[in-house]
């Protein structure tokens, strides 16, 4: 292998194919093209090729089964449409091995995604050789969750946690952004090192340069002596950027140059600084939107998001629910030296049914004000403040066991169908899944669907994790 891997490049636009290989050969890659007269799969496996990048039209004239064979192939292959429609059908059918990028060209964001086709490459080299078991354990210690999203959040913590890649863990407030990158930072081999949080949206504009990178004696009133940043504090370790959708612009610029290169300057010093960080970065807010109203830019987004985790919100994964609430109850009881028993039926199904806006750190404040109050005994629906109660969070299905009989589902209140009807889906989705390991394919059988109208119901709830 070559620098940092062979990319294999076909496309009949001259141009384009130009451009790409001259930006990837500057980036230290190896490009290899197409050979007139092979089969197309034939030269790839030919070549021992990385990553293949190569036009749609092309693609769909000289290999139309591609989609089914993708999966089987080693290299990822980053494909790029003409604004052709069919790359949105490609979208929504492909696995997460294929990745699609519009022409015209953007260069940051194929630069993007050929780190991400790389990283995805070799998390599947790392998963074939080491396997998960030891770090899965280690990781549903501190994270609590046997629903499927849950259990493919821990398979893509493990496998990115070996990996130095930047990652960017989008969430609702409260779902755990912040565990989830400690556990990232504790599974890799930097956790002997510092873990450095830095909350973007707490530290004032004007200290937050200085809180980054540090400053020199002197640079401005107040700086009385030298000063590490955070940036340095998480050298050889881990940097965490949270609320990273709040950094202002004139920081963004900054940062985006670190990311590039890897060095930066204190304020007020004359000589950059070089650091071996990892970072992690986390928001609530939706980057895309931001970037799309300009208040992010696209270029540091696509550095801070070659590996995207997505954690989903709680009432996506109502089935971790009992666990949560029993692990939560268990460890107050002890710091609190009480001895609540636990809920009563009708109170599990209120809170299996609730929206959870607040998420897990809602669901933990709420247990922990439970046993307080309640001290010892078991938890009623009397006890539940009152938000808990007025919802229009019908129980019409239990969460753990729905029956498939629909004939007594219907509260006096009546429902809105078409969430009743979505949640019962995502339950049964929830369960093939769990009860086939996770295996789309065979999950897709006990559901009599097509694995990949199974994968795209997934894509569709948001639900897309792990590789198949
Ligand atoms: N899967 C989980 N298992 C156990 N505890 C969890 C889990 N997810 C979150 N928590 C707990 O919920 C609380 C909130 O988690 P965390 O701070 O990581 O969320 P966040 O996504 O960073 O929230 P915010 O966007 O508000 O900063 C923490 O006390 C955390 O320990
Ligand atoms: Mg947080």
């Amino acid at each position: 292998m070559h620098g940092n891997g062979t990319i294999f490049i076909a496309d009949n636009d001259v141009k384009t194919r130009d451009l790409v290989s001259a930006f990837l050969t500057y980036q230290g890659y190896s490009i290899t093209a197409a050979e007139p007269g092979n089969s197309f799969f034939d030269t790839l496996q030919k070549n021992n090729v990385d990553i293949v990048i190569a036009d749609l039209a092309y693609l769909q004239s000289v290999a139309p089964d591609f989609l089914e064979r993708s999966s089987l192939l080693n290299p990822l292959l980053v494909l790029i449409g003409y604004g052709d429609t069919s790359a949105f059908e490609l979208n929504k059918t492909a696995d997460e091995t294929v990745f699609t990028l519009p022409k015209p060209l953007n260069l940051d964001e194929l630069e993007s995604l050929v780190m991400r086709a790389r990283e995805y490459q070799s998390m599947k080299m790392y998963d074939r050789s080491v396997g998960d078991s030891a770090q899965h354990q280690l990781l549903s210690t501190t994270m609590i969750g046997t629903s499927a999203p849950m259990q493919a959040l821990f398979e893509m913590i493990t496998k990115v946690a070996a990996s130095n890649a930047t990652v960017l863990i989008q969430g609702e407030s409260g779902t755990g952004k912040e565990l989830a990158a400690r556990a990232i930072h504790q599974l890799s081999d930097r956790h002997a090192k510092n873990f450095v949080p830095v909350n973007c949206a707490a530290i004032p504009d004007d200290l937050l340069e200085s809180e980054l990178f540090g400053h020199v004696k002197g640079s401005f009133t107040g700086a009385y002596a030298n000063r590490a940043g955070r940036f340095e504090m998480a050298d050889k370790g881990t940097l965490f950027l949270d609320e990273i959708g709040d950094m202002k612009a004139n920081l963004q610029v900054k940062l985006l140059r670190v990311l590039q290169n890897r060095e930066f300057e204190p304020v007020g010093a004359s000589k950059s600084q070089r650091v071996d960080v990892r970072i992690v970065a986390a928001t609530n807010k939706n980057l895309e939107e931001l970037v799309i109203s300009r208040d992010f830019r696209e270029d540091l987004y696509y550095r801070l998001s070659v590996i995207p985790i997505t954690i989903p919100p709680l009432r996506e994964r109502r089935e971790d629910i009992p666990l949560m609430i029993h692990t939560f109850l268990t460890r107050f009881n002890a710091d609190k030296r009480h001895a609540v028993k636990g809920l009563s039926r009708e109170a599990l199904g209120i809170l299996c049914n609730y929206e959870w806006p607040g998420n897990v750190r809602e669901l933990e404040n709420l247990v922990e004000r439970l046993v307080i109050l309640k001290g010892s005994g078991l938890i009623v629906p009397d006890d539940l403040p009152e938000k808990y109660l007025s919802g229009k969070t019908a129980q019409f299905v239990s969460v753990q066991s729905p029956g498939l009989s629909a004939d007594n589902l219907l509260p006096d209140g009546g429902i809105c169908l078409n969430s009743a009807v979505d949640e019962f889906e995502n339950n049964l989705i929830m369960q093939a899944l769990s009860r086939s390991g996770g295996n789309k394919k065979e999950a897709a059988l006990l559901l009599n669907l097509k694995r990949t109208t199974l994968i795209e119901k997934l894509k569709k709830k948001n639900l897309a994790f792990g590789e198949d």
